[in-house]
């Protein structure tokens, strides 16, 4: 098998077997407002939300995952397949692979299988210097995806066996392939998180959306730790972890959106939520913090192995048709701006990443 290959095939293998999630989103420290005469037809509230001009049945999307092995490509067709009949997005993996191993190209082609929803491809930061722009822009059209993630994952490569620790230019290279690419692009971690100051930063510079992918789910740290031999555990072992949770997060840029101004412009509705989500609570949670959509990785290969991914999509959608009912919103919208319970501690964090914005002076104005 090729190298990268073989690395993919033991991701999944790891992820799928080892204790890999960081556990604390901390979003589970969030409330929403209960309303005992909620006032409203449960029947008659709905989830469905546009994203990349698709109307999606509900606001979600299987985050990046694979290709490039026999078990990816299966698990490829089968969660977009059921991604387009249940409504909602899908992205493939890294398309890294396809650029050096052409045969692999149909492992990525998912569109034909979900035509309903936006289909979106998958690169990483580091291949923007390492490859002509028009070979990966020429992929995706190959594939006829609706458009490409790219993958911020610095922490990932740091503790990667042989991994690329060289992380110089990577905004001026997305910078770059935001200005040439005609489609969508959207940017987003592995599970650390992009703080709202780089957020922005990106916003400005032309993506599309930011799926913040924090801490809390799948730490690639620890995946990556757990690929080389015990001897060699130690720091990675100790930056298990690592980043900023996705619930703090959330409460970031949210506080960012209903500041108004032109960070908050930026910022609303441009926000993808994912990094441990798991509950159904969690993707109502995430939406009420003012996601555009909930996106997960690690619980939809685990629920695929077992025949069990549809039912995941259902409760999550139950989750957050539970949501809209019983806090009185009604839609989704008014759910994105429902007051929330938040402790102080969690809401002063918060706080100190908006003001991150203006020391690292990516926005002029104070927001
Ligand atoms: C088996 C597996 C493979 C992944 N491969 C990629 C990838 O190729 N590109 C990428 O951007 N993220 C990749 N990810 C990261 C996820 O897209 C996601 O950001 C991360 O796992 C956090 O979400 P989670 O906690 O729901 O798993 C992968 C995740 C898993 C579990």
């Amino acid at each position: 098998m090729m190298e990268i290959s073989e690395r993919k095939q033991r991701h999944i293998e790891i992820c799928l077997s080892e204790p890999v999630e960081s556990g604390d989103t901390e979003l589970g420290r969030i409330r929403l407002p209960h309303r005992a005469m909620p006032e409203i037809d449960s029947a008659a509230v709905s989830p469905a939300t546009d994203f990349l001009g698709f109307r999606l049945k509900l606001p979600l999307l299987v985050s990046s995952m694979s290709g490039g092995t026999p078990e990816g490509y299966k698990l490829n067709r089968e969660l977009a397949e059921i991604a387009g009949e249940e409504g909602i997005a899908f992205s493939t993996g890294s398309i890294r692979v396809m650029l050096e191993h052409s045969e692999t190209l149909p492992h990525f082609r998912m569109k034909p299988l979900a035509p309903q929803v936006p289909v979106l491809a998958n690169i990483g930061a580091a291949q923007l210097l390492e490859y002509p722009h028009k070979t990966i822009i020429d992929a995706v059209k190959r594939i006829e995806a609706d458009g490409i993630f790219i993958h911020l994952n610095a922490a990932q490569e740091f503790f990667q066996h042989s991994g690329d620790r060289n992380f110089l230019g990577w905004f001026d290279a997305i910078r770059r392939f935001l200005d040439k690419a005609e489609f969508p692009v959207l940017i987003k971690e592995t599970g650390c998180g992009i703080a709202p100051a780089e957020g922005l930063k990106l916003l400005e510079a032309g993506a599309a959306y930011i799926d913040i992918a924090g801490s809390g789910g799948t730490d690639w740290v620890a995946v990556e730790t757990l690929r080389k031999p015990e001897a060699d555990r130690a720091a990675g072992n100790a930056f298990r972890g690592w980043g900023y949770p996705t619930g703090l997060l959330l409460l970031a840029y949210r506080r960012i959106a209903e500041s108004g101004g032109k960070a908050g412009k930026r910022v609303s509705g441009r926000i993808i939520a994912s990094g441990g989500l798991r509950s159904p609570l969690d993707f109502a949670l995430s939406l009420a913090c003012g996601a555009a959509l909930a996106a997960a990785a690690l619980p939809f290969i685990r629920t695929a192995r077992r025949g069990e991914a549809r039912r995941f999509i259902a409760a999550a959608g139950e989750g957050i048709r539970a949501a809209l009912a019983l806090t009185g919103a009604g839609t989704l919208d008014k759910l994105r701006a429902i007051p929330l319970m938040v402790p102080s501690d969690l809401e002063m964090r918060a706080i100190k990443l908006t003001e991150e914005i203006d020391r690292l002076g990516t926005s002029k104005k104070p927001i």
